[in-house]
């Protein structure tokens, strides 16, 4: 496995190596078996498959958050290694941002609403990072989860709008045995918060059953609210149903509908998401 930390040498490599399809799976590390699943789906389609480690300043809005994300550099070049991965991409903030960018991004709606309701400026800097990994790689097809649904969206926005001429692929959300979606995150939760933190989930698949068998939205609201409050460290941001082309407010229940949940547990933010017509 291959790793380098600047541009120009990850260039010259590539255009050596990359005689045909290359697959990248863009990461902030602290990587898990989510990560894992994209890395193998891109060696099963591509001949190189490159992962990107970088944690982005630009997407976050709370430098509290920016600080705790967990770096775990040496466990994630082992799993890369096992997994198959052929080139690590792991650059210095400086190399990214040589100086403060002035760029933004405006996505309309699609960046203000659910996660950008919380997170003002976070889905700019994510796509002013994934962007730059397009020009770096110059990917034939890039690897995303599903856990970020809103962000694929945004990057599906990004990639249709800039011409950029690749493939996204939409993974599944590989979760815990209790349910609780894999994310790097889940590292900083205590034991106590872990076993609470698969509220999500439960209260993502009582509202799919529910709304199913007819129930209002309203009403559905209602009684993911009650999970919640019923946990005093636990604090729901957003439960809402979806448009999954727009994410606007779905008005009825369709295959094209998606369930989105955000919430505290106790100082980790999680995310979760549950699509109608699919696990
Ligand atoms: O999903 C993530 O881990 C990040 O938002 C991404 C896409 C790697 C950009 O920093």
């Amino acid at each position: 496995m291959e790793i380098f930390k600047e541009i120009a040498p990850l260039k010259a490599f590539l255009k050596e190596k990359a005689t045909s399809a290359v697959g990248l799976v863009p990461t902030m590390g602290a990587l898990h078996a989510g990560h894992l699943s994209l890395i193998e789906a891109s060696k099963k389609e591509n001949t190189l498959t490159v992962c990107s480690v970088f944690v982005n300043p630009a997407q976050f809005n709370n430098p509290l958050d920016l600080e705790k994300y967990p770096r775990t550099w040496e466990p994630d070049c082992r799993l890369l290694a096992n997994a198959g991965c052929d080139v690590v991409f792991a650059p210095e903030v400086s190399t990214m941002y040589e100086q403060e960018s002035i760029v933004t991004f405006d996505f309309g709606t699609l960046d203000k609403i659910l996660e950008g309701q919380f997170r003002p400026g976070h889905f700019s800097g994510v796509a002013l990072v994934v962007s730059k990994l397009f020009h770096i790689v110059n990917p034939t097809t890039a690897y995303f989860g599903q856990k970020d649904f809103q962000q694929f969206k945004i990057i599906e926005k990004l990639v249709a709008e800039l011409k950029f001429n690749l493939t996204l692929k939409r993974m599944p959300i590989i979760r815990e045995a209790d349910g609780l979606a894999m994310s790097s995150r889940n590292r900083r939760l205590n034991e106590a918060e872990r076993v609470h933190a698969a509220l999500l989930y439960r209260s993502l698949c009582e509202a799919k059953k529910l709304l199913l068998r007819g129930e209002k939205i309203e009403n559905v609201k209602e009684v993911v609210h009650k999970n919640f409050d019923a946990l005093a460290h636990l604090k729901l941001e957003y439960f809402e149903w979806a448009d999954t082309e727009n994410l606007m407010p779905a008005n009825s229940v369709s295959a094209n509908t998606v369930l989105l949940i955000a919430a505290y547990v106790g100082e980790v933010r999680l995310i979760d998401n549950l699509l109608m017509h699919a696990n």
